[in-house]
């Protein structure tokens, strides 16, 4: 049974509510235990990483907070250009890693669902990459949305990426889709005694709302519930809190224009402004 397939479309907003706090406790489960370092300190930009951070050089020449900082993967691109980095994640082993490898930047253990330490506009540019703000729901990513137009500057710079929902008809659970590389094959075999509970467990609690979906994907062994929403979705539910699309790119760097899917990229990178709300 396919992953999307499973979901009853049915779902009350008691169940919807159930899924966002099953979201909460088992995102925050995976991550905040730590564990995953070896999978991001590798340091090489992604195309549409590399084409965001090229064009808004100028904004990221600034005060820069990285969210989910991870193994610095980004961040060490951020220190070679900003006045200054600040960067929290929520796993200790990851703070303490970037705090030795970029001594120049500042970080803190912390979650990206409480930034009320900030004070308002004391960013230039916040950056959250690979698809950080997908460990949300619905009501923390609004939230989260409020939270960022607060801290940033007037005319600040918002760069993350988000998995795209046209591609939730792909996924599949851990026993599909099986490759034929013999290493990735046996790795992925190695993994079902985790991945099959884990999936069985985390499927029963996805949602489907307007715009988006709470799915449950092959990372981390099926451990994770991610948020998915597509590109047009994502730029009504920037302006809806106060951000102004500015480019909307594919994995490869190519831009994804209005009305677009990009069916087969499982995430798309996002540059927003924050705007001032119109005076009526
Ligand atoms: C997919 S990794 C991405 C790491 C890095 N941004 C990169 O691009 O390689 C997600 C990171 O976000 C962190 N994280 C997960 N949930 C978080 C939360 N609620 N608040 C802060 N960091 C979180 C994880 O510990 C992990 O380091």
């Amino acid at each position: 049974m396919d992953i999307v397939s499973a979901q009853d479309p049915g779902a009350t907003a008691a169940e919807a509510l159930a899924s966002e706090d099953a979201q909460r406790a088992t995102n925050t489960k995976t991550w905040g235990g730590g564990g995953f370092l070896r999978w991001y300190t590798r340091s090489r930009l992604r195309p549409a990483e590399a084409v965001l951070f090229e064009t808004h050089r100028e904004a990221l020449a600034g005060r820069v907070l990285e969210l989910g900082c991870g193994g610095g993967r980004l961040t060490g691109h951020l220190v070679a250009r900003a006045k200054a980095v600040h960067g929290i994640d929520i796993a200790e082993d990851m703070v303490a890693y970037c705090q030795r490898r970029y001594p120049s930047a500042t970080f803190a253990r912390g979650d990206l669902r409480y930034l009320s330490d900030f004070g308002s506009g004391v960013f230039d540019s916040v950056v959250a990459g690979f698809n950080v703000v997908d460990v949300l729901g619905d009501n923390e990513r609004a939230e989260l949305l409020d939270e960022l137009h607060r801290i940033l500057s007037p005319d600040g710079l918002l760069l993350f990426s988000s998995h795209n929902l046209a591609c939730a008809p792909l996924l599949a659970g851990p026993t599909h889709n099986l490759t034929r590389n013999p290493l990735r094959f046996a790795n992925r075999v190695l993994r079902l005694p985790r991945s099959v509970p884990n999936h069985r467990r985390f499927v029963a609690l996805q949602h489907f709302g307007p715009d988006y979906a709470i799915l449950n994907d092959e990372a981390h062994d099926y451990s994770l519930l991610h948020y998915y929403i597509g590109r047009d979705g994502q730029e009504r539910q920037l302006a809806r809190h106060g951000f102004e699309l500015l480019q909307c790119l594919a994995l490869d760097g190519t831009t994804v224009a209005p009305g677009e899917s990009a069916f087969g990229c499982h995430e798309l990178h996002y540059a927003a402004q924050r705007t001032e709300p119109s005076e009526a």
